[in-house]
């Protein structure tokens, strides 16, 4: 890969393995995802999507491989042996200030539920960065109306909706400035007709141009929004490219029973 190509990509994960004990979830993953892109991840349940996620993210210490986000190694340093190179495990607080970088979005929304949706949304800029409380709540009532809940901030969780509380979280994870986004099924446990308003928060979000990897079997959104579409099946990437090839035109058997099952 030159040295142009390393700066376009924001996600580059290499030969990637994740072991549980005895479990091996990961089974050696490469994905290239370039900045300012979406790459949608398909696959069934237990494939290994939520930890792919996770690993990209070091909320799991990877067992193989490697992960970089902006050409710059998650979780460990490279140091110059006698006989090659070793990895080194990063002191916890480096591995925060690389974590800060990425937002996360989960199934279940995680909101402080005792907080205001602006309280939520300021809480990490305020406690993690040490941002003015004037600074983060001019920034945190600026997020909130971005995602359609200017009338809404001073709510608390229990009081909105399940899609306007997924609208808080990502506000809040858009609230540290991150450079990548990731979703792992955000709209999964939503009512159906609440999962349009979040989906439409997303796609706002990647045509301003945010880098994001999301775990959704939303076909419709993977369409119209994604610029990659990797499908995974028992910790392999089966298949991956343009939606168009991937979701309409797919080349594997898995991938074609998946798409049976879920279209
Ligand atoms: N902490 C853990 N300890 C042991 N096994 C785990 C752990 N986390 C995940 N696994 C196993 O790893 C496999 C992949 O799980 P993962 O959650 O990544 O799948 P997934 O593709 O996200 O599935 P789903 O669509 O159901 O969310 C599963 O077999 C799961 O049981
Ligand atoms: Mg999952």
């Amino acid at each position: 890969m030159s040295a142009a190509d390393a700066r376009e990509a924001m996600v580059e994960v290499r030969a990637l393995h994740k072991e549980f004990g005895a479990v091996h979830v990961l089974k050696g993953v490469d994905l290239t995802v370039e900045r300012g892109s979406v790459c949608v991840v398909l696959g069934p349940s237990g494939s290994g999507k939520s930890t792919l996620l996770r690993c990209i993210n070091e909320l799991e210490e990877i067992t193989g491989g490697s992960v970089r986000v902006e050409g710059e190694l998650m979780g460990y340093t490279e140091v110059a042996t006698d006989d090659g190179t070793r990895l080194h495990r990063l002191h916890p607080k480096v591995i925060a200030r690389q974590r800060a970088r990425i937002g996360m979005v989960f199934q279940r929304f995680n909101l402080f539920p005792h907080k205001t949706a602006l309280e939520n949304v300021m809480e990490a800029p305020v406690h993690v960065r040490g941002d003015s409380r004037s600074t983060a709540r001019a920034r945190a009532l600026e997020l909130l109306d971005r995602v359609g809940l200017a009338d809404r901030v001073d709510h608390y969780p229990a009081q909105l909706s399940g899609g306007q509380q997924q609208r808080v979280a990502i506000a809040r994870a858009l609230a540290m400035d991150p450079d990548l986004m990731l979703f792992d099924e955000p709209t999964s446990a939503l009512d159906p007709e609440l999962v349009g308003e979040v989906l439409a928060v997303m796609q706002d979000l990647a045509r301003s141009g945010m880098t994001m990897v999301v775990v959704s079997h939303e076909i419709g959104f993977a369409r119209e929004v994604a610029d990659h579409v990797v499908f995974m099946d028992d910790g392999v990437i089966v298949e991956e490219g343009p939606p168009s090839a991937v979701i309409d035109a797919p080349s594997q058997a898995r991938t074609k029973d998946f798409l049976a099952h879920v279209l």
